[in-house]
């Protein structure tokens, strides 16, 4: 059984990339089921109904998404309702949304998804530790396969996580520096890892911003509005391929597609 992950999808250049590029990519590696980080789908910074519903469309069974999950504040009713759009779990216990899943696959077997955000730079309102176990529980209560994408800046957070939970869950998909590792491994308990599964977006810019604005920002200490670049897009993830019976992971590979 095949499961593509989708890394950080950027403004309209990395929609279009996934509307044009998802359905292809399906059929060609009969994928039964697909995550899509969404969390800059707009403008670069969150997502909306509608664009959370596109991406959906498109070929994504379950959004995940950051630490930009709130900046459209229009989501957080739609977060409360969906069973596909996840947000990291360890937000504030009081918040809309949810960020465990179990959906089914294409082929009817139930995947289970997990969302959660490092500390380092995003300082969640909860550690990822202590709510990781029972989330994976949750999961595994009602799947075998189970996707984490975990929220990361720092490496070592996501290599630390992907070791804690090798043999619970199918991967560890590492996603927020859209800086592609080169580090896709299968773990010795059977899970699938990657520190970071890279952008699917424009990559002339600095991670998805129109790079003379960002420079401008770093040199001068001054406030710049950010635009999302429009050039060298691709789309980059992550393939998986596991055992449904069991959610061990057979193999990994990293996916990177030019678009157009
Ligand atoms: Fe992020």
């Amino acid at each position: 059984m095949n499961l593509l992950f989708v890394a950080d999808v950027v403004g309209r250049p990395g929609r279009r990339a996934v509307e044009e590029l998802l359905p292809r990519l399906r059929a060609e590696h009969d994928v039964a089921f697909c995550v899509v980080n969404g969390e800059n789908a707009a403008d670069g910074v969150g997502i909306t109904p509608r664009l959370a519903e596109a991406l959906l469309a498109a070929g994504a069974d379950a959004i995940t998404l950051g630490n930009h999950t709130w900046r459209r504040g229009e989501i957080a009713p739609y977060l409360a309702e969906s069973t596909r759009v996840l947000r990291p779990a360890n937000l504030a216990a009081g918040a809309p949304g949810r960020g465990v899943t179990v959906l089914s696959a294409a082929d009817g077997t139930p995947v289970g998804v997990v969302n959660v955000l490092g500390s380092l730079f995003l300082e969640p309102a909860r550690n990822m530790w202590e709510v990781v176990d029972e989330l994976v529980d949750e999961a595994r209560d009602e799947a075998h396969v189970v996707v984490v994408d975990a929220h990361a800046e720092a490496t070592s957070e996501k290599v630390a996580l992907a070791r804690w939970l090798d043999g619970r869950v199918t991967a560890v998909i590492g996603t927020h520096t859209h800086v592609q590792t080169a580090d896709a491994r299968l773990l010795p308990g059977g899970t699938a890892a990657v520190t970071d599964a890279g952008m699917t977006g424009p990559h002339d810019s600095v991670i998805g911003v129109e790079a003379d604005l960002a420079i401008r920002r770093m040199r001068t200490g001054m406030p710049v509005r950010f635009e999302v670049a429009q050039g060298g897009v691709r789309l980059e993830g992550a393939l998986v391929s596991c055992d449904p019976a069991t959610g061990r992971a057979t193999a990994i590979e990293l996916v990177r597609v030019d678009w157009p």
